[in-house]
Order: C-alpha cells, then sequence, then structure tokens
C-alpha cells in the first residue's frame, strides 16, 4: 500500500476529534447534496450540449475533484448564486488535458471519468491521495481495455496511471463481476464516445442514477430483465446529449450518521429533510426498521425522477437482525454506521456479503472491528462478514484509526454521543470529502464535538 507521503500534494496535518456523550440531539436539519447525483450531474453536464444547471451540487472535496476534472477536459465549470453552471462540449469533443487530472480521495470521480475519456484518442492521467492509490482501478480498467484503451501504470492497476483510448474504440457487452454501481457507470460512459451500441449486464441491481440520468440528458439507452433478473442496459454511442436542469436531493449515505444518532442517543427526536429515497440507496433504513426503529417517513414525494422524503428519528430501542447479503448493495457506505446502531443494540447483528467493503476507502470491515473492539464493544470480523454482539450500551473510551476514510470518522463520532464515555477519532480532515457541514450541523442539534 502506498504510504501517505508517497501521494500527490495530499499529505495533511491530523485534526483529531473528540464526541462527548449527550442528553439527546433534537431538531430539524438536512444533509448535503448527493454525492453519486452530483459527481453525474458535473460528468454529463461536460458532454451534454449546452448549459447544464445544477441546485443542490455536493460541494465537498470529492465532488469539486470532479468539476476540476471536467474543467481539464475543456467544459467550463462555475458557480453563480447558489447555482453551478457547466458549458457542455459536446458528446465526442472532450478536450486532451494539459496536466494529470487530481481526484484526491474520490473513487467514483476516478472511475467514473476513466470511462468518460475512454473512448477518445488521447493521453489522461490520473492521479489521487494515498487512499485512492491504494484501491483497485483494475475493475473499471479491465472492461476498458477491451475496447482498444491502452493503460501505462507502474502500480499494477493503481494511481497514478495514465490511459489512452483506442483511435477507433470497440463497443463492448461487459457482465459487470462484482456489484459495483462505479464499474456499470464507467462502462456506460465510455459507450458514448464509443460508434455502436454498449451493453452492460448487471447480475445484482446497484444504484441505478447513471441510468437515470443518461436518460434524463436525452442517451439513447434501454434497460431489459432476462429470465435471470439480470439487468441488461444498452447505449447508443456518438448520439448528442441535451444538458439539464438538475436538482440534487439530499444524500442518504450523509443524512444516515443523524439517522443513527437519533436512535442511539436517549432522548432524541430528529427530522432529516430531503432525503433521496431511492430504492437502490435504502437498506440501512430498512435494516434500522427490522432493529426496532421509530423511523417514519413524511411528505413522501417525487422531484426529478427521485423519490425523496423527511425522515423522522426518535431514540429507540433496538434489537440485533441478520442483515443479507443481497442488501449490500443498497447500503454498501452504511456498513461503519450500522455497525454503530447494532453496538447499542441489544443481542446479535451479523452483516453478510460484506468483501467490497475491504476495497473503500480503506478497508472498512477491518476499520470498523478495530475502532468497535477500541471501545469495548463485543464483535467478529469474518472474511466478509461482521458480528456486533450489543447489550444495549456502549462503554467507549476508544480512540479510533480513521485511515483516511471519512465515513469511519464520522460513524464513530457519532458512536460518541450515545457511548458512555467520549470517543475520539485520530482525524476528522477527510470529512471535508463528503460532509463539509458534519461538525456544525451535528452541533446545531446537540453534539458536543471538541
Ligand atoms: C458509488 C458506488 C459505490 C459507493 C460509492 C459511490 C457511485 O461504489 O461505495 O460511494 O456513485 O457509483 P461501488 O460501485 O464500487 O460499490
Amino acid at each position: 500500500m502506498a504510504s501517505q507521503n508517497a501521494a500527490h500534494g495530499h499529505d495533511h496535518t491530523p485534526v483529531p476529534l473528540t464526541s462527548s456523550p449527550v442528553t439527546n440531539l433534537s431538531g430539524s436539519i438536512s444533509a448535503p447534496g448527493d454525492k453519486s447525483i452530483s459527481h453525474r450531474s458535473l460528468l454529463l453536464g461536460a458532454v451534454a450540449d449546452g448549459q447544464t444547471r445544477i441546485t443542490g451540487l455536493l460541494e465537498a472535496d470529492d465532488v469539486m475533484a470532479t468539476a476540476g476534472a471536467m474543467r481539464a477536459l475543456g467544459a467550463n465549470v462555475r458557480k453563480e448564486g447558489d447555482t453551478w453552471l457547466v458549458d457542455g462540449m459536446g458528446n465526442g469533443a472532450l478536450l486532451e488535458p494539459t496536466e494529470p487530472l487530481d481526484f484526491g480521495n474520490a473513487g467514483t470521480g476516478s472511475r467514473l471519468a476513466m470511462g468518460l475519456v475512454a473512448g477518445y484518442d488521447f493521453p489522461v492521467t490520473f492521479v489521487g491521495d494515498a487512499s485512492l492509490s491504494s484501491r483497485p482501478m483494475g475493475r473499471v480498467l479491465n472492461p476498458l481495455r477491451e475496447t482498444g484503451m491502452q493503460v501505462e501504470s507502474s502500480e499494477g492497476d493503481r494511481l497514478p496511471l495514465t490511459v489512452h483510448g483506442a483511435p477507433l474504440p470497440t463497443p463492448i457487452t461487459y457482465r459487470v463481476p462484482v456489484a459495483s454501481a462505479q464499474v456499470k457507470s464507467a462502462v456506460l460512459l465510455a459507450g458514448l464516445n464509443i460508434a455502436g451500441t454498449t451493453t452492460v449486464i448487471e447480475p445484482v441491481m446497484t444504484r441505478d442514477h447513471t441510468e437515470k440520468m443518461l436518460a434524463g440528458f436525452g442517451a439513447n439507452i434501454s434497460i431489459e430483465v432476462d429470465e435471470d433478473g439480470a439487468r441488461h442496459i444498452s447505449v447508443e454511442g456518438q448520439t448528442p446529449l441535451k444538458a439539464q436542469d438538475v436538482t440534487v436531493p439530499c444524500d442518504p449515505s450523509s443524512s444516515s450518521f443523524a439517522v443513527v444518532a437519533g436512535l442511539i442517543t436517549p432522548g432524541s427526536d430528529l427530522t432529516i429533510q430531503n432525503v433521496l429515497l431511492n430504492p437502490t440507496r435504502t437498506g440501512l433504513f430498512d435494516t434500522l426498521k427490522e432493529m426496532g426503529a421509530d423511523l417514519t417517513i413524511a411528505n413522501h414525494r417525487t422531484s426529478g425522477g427521485e423519490d425523496i422524503g423527511d425522515i423522522r428519528v426518535r431514540h429507540s430501542k433496538l434489537k440485533g437482525v441478520t442483515v443479507p447479503a443481497d442488501r449490500a448493495p443498497s447500503m454498501i457506505d452504511e456498513y461503519p454506521v450500522l455497525a454503530v446502531a447494532a453496538s447499542f443494540a441489544e443481542g446479535e447483528t451479523l452483516m453478510l456479503g460484506l468483501d467490497e467493503l475491504r476495497v473503500k476507502e480503506c478497508d472498512r470491515l477491518a476499520a470498523t472491528a478495530r475502532g468497535l473492539e477500541a471501545n469495548g464493544v463485543d464483535c467478529t470480523e469474518g472474511e466478509d462478514t461482521l458480528t456486533v454482539r450489543g447489550n444495549g450500551s456502549v462503554e467507549g473510551g476508544g480512540t479510533v484509526e480513521t485511515l483516511l476514510d471519512h465515513r469511519i470518522a464520522m460513524s464513530f463520532l457519532v458512536m460518541g454521543m450515545a457511548s458512555q464515555k467520549p470517543v475520539s477519532v485520530d482525524d476528522t480532515v477527510m470529512i471535508n470529502t463528503s460532509f463539509r457541514e458534519f461538525v456544525p450541523l451535528m452541533t446545531s442539534i446537540g453534539a458536543n464535538l471538541t
């Protein structure tokens, strides 16, 4: 694994933080814009004809890296008032960048951008921080190589690397071997500038933002489900895309920190507004309800083709459950905070099918287990499982290693709000990659973060 010092200009001085127990959390808040939709609105805006206008864009480091990359590829991306404007280059008309695209910590931005440029006959270099430089890129590079794209990397399909699309790329049909929306999306975005039909076969459904948004931007896209339930998503290449007005709903993954905080902290009553409730993203909320959470949705509505609602949570006595493997894609980023909820539950929570957690911003399965242990929680880390044995309360008192992972940091700060002793994390700087407002927002509802 690359050391932090080997990363490209991303060394930072860690900023530790301690979360101390509070008597209750109350109020009404909203999380920032959805990260997945934010990345995609910039990527698609860059290759559409005309001006895409985005409101509610997540202004966090990961998405700003994607904005920078789209500028480097020729698109004019800027903010006016509350609206982000992207003057698109048109499909097939991106320009060769003069410098490496620096994606920082952003796995989604980098992998989707590799797909977006795969059909262009020019070199593009990708760099990132130590965490991103240790993550596997072969999962997107391998299908993209089938189009004729060349890859140069000294680190075995890890960043830094340079890709160079073929002069006449071949459209491919690709069956995604892991449940990954990033892999699906990279191949579909590559297909935009490849003559002919590019097809992705997805045996297990993952978040469907790319398909939905491609349709919204006027791509010629079709989806069929075969007799085994696999989705066949086909996009016709080299057809024009049309700029759109995008309203980004609030991120359910970011909202989940406040949701769990409200459930585990006695006396709490919280409302988290305007949460994206796309069914490919709501596995955590379903699981918490099975655990006995007092979690209700008000104001359920549809906007921009997406389900949205306000989530109200009140402190609840939770019980352990088994979380089936087939639910993992719909809550893949939420296991660390689910593990925190499970620590406060009575009984055993068994989480299955967690292999993908090992290749996130850090090895999240190991990092979560170590964080639980540091705070006196009885747990077992299996190869692709996590078992948490709760007894209704958590001792706390530990310091958690966050390993450049924003969600590990936020999850354990949530734990400290309801544990007997404070919980510390060794670094909070990475929270800026997805949720800059986390500390002030949680403080505004009663958290004690110092
Ligand atoms: C994302 C897909 C998921 C998720 C990530 C965002 C996306 O990754 O973990 O935070 O926007 O497509 P995988 O596709 O690798 O599971």
